[in-house]
């Protein structure tokens, strides 16, 4: 039986330009490669949640131009029902402006049809949003959306995973609500700046990159070890984790379990350039896991 995921966020095309290192200001230098590939974190997490076998849905909003149809197309490819992508008349479609280089990136994201997700488009979703076993949110949509999409899930009872990405500070009744809150090491600090985090430590799951993940439970912090592998582009990680972790929370998996597991999909994410080109689907996840356990 299939989990039910909806991943309520952001659409983008990222514009990727890989160099050798990062211009100074003021500087031209000759890079050593382009793409044009589908990502926003909202997308990038639809997709990673739909490749380890969960029948996911997307709420967001796209621009009337070529790449908003590109974007939603991809979306289909990988199952994923764009029912609920509002296209936006004479919007553009949101773009990341992304440069990697020094096993780094650099990112610039334009919101475009993103910042067009109103809450009330929110609420025409809410039969779907209670029927979902997790809904899944990030914050590159309009905070009164995210808002709005955690207050419905809470109404109906469904598990809501909040990533607080890009770092931002949010209201208590987005903390309160939340069942889990993913921030990397710097939106921490960000999201607790005035707030007392141990107030919501039984929902923290802080992702620390080639560390690993730090979660709380019954009172003891404990972190999960990241597998390691050769980098080729960090970009989408963290929403390979965070897709990962929605589909094995979904499942039924123990905390500590569902995290190994998403470790397992970002580790092998990073493998390849672009977003989502290094999403693993579930055989590659169950067999490098497997292999893990072998290698200790
Ligand atoms: O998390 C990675 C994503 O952030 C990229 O795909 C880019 O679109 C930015 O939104
Ligand atoms: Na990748």
């Amino acid at each position: 039986n299939k989990p039910t995921i909806t991943v309520i966020g952001s659409l983008n095309m990222d514009l990727v330009t890989v160099a050798a290192r990062f211009p100074n200001q003021g500087e031209t230098i000759l890079g050593e490669q382009f793409l044009t590939t589908p990502g926003g974190k909202g997308a990038n997490q639809a997709v990673a949640a739909a490749r380890l076998g969960a029948d996911v849905r997307m709420i967001g909003a796209v621009g009337d131009d070529a790449f908003g149809q590109e974007l939603i197309r991809s979306l289909q490819n990988e199952g994923i029902s764009v029912d609920y992508v509002k296209p936006v008349t004479h919007g553009s479609t949101g773009i990341a402006s992304i440069t990697i280089s020094e096993r780094d990136n650099r990112i610039i994201v334009v919101p475009g049809a993103n910042h067009a997700l109103t809450p009330e488009d929110l609420d025409s979703c809410e039969s779907v949003i209670a029927e979902s076993d997790v809904c899944l949110l990030q914050l590159e949509i309009p905070l009164p959306v995210v808002e709005r999409a955690v207050s419905l899930a809470h109404r109906h009872g469904v598990r809501v995973i909040v990533n607080p990405a890009p770092a931002q500070p949010l209201p208590p009744s987005v903390l309160e609500q939340a069942s889990f809150l993913t921030p990397n090491e710097h939106e921490r600090t960000i999201l607790f700046d005035k707030m007392d985090e141990g107030a919501f430590a039984d929902k923290l799951i802080v992702t620390e990159g080639a560390k690993g993940v730090r979660i709380w439970q019954d009172g003891q912090e404990r972190l999960i070890p990241s597998f390691q592998v050769p980098v080729v582009d960090t970009t989408g990680a963290g929403d390979t984790f965070n897709g990962a972790l929605a589909v094995a929370l979904a499942e039924g998996k123990p905390l500590d379990e569902a995290c190994r597991f998403a470790n397992a999909a970002a580790a092998l994410s990073v493998t390849k350039l672009g977003a989502q080109a290094g999403m693993p689907r579930r055989q590659e996840v169950e067999s490098f896991l497997s292999r893990q356990k072998e290698s200790h």
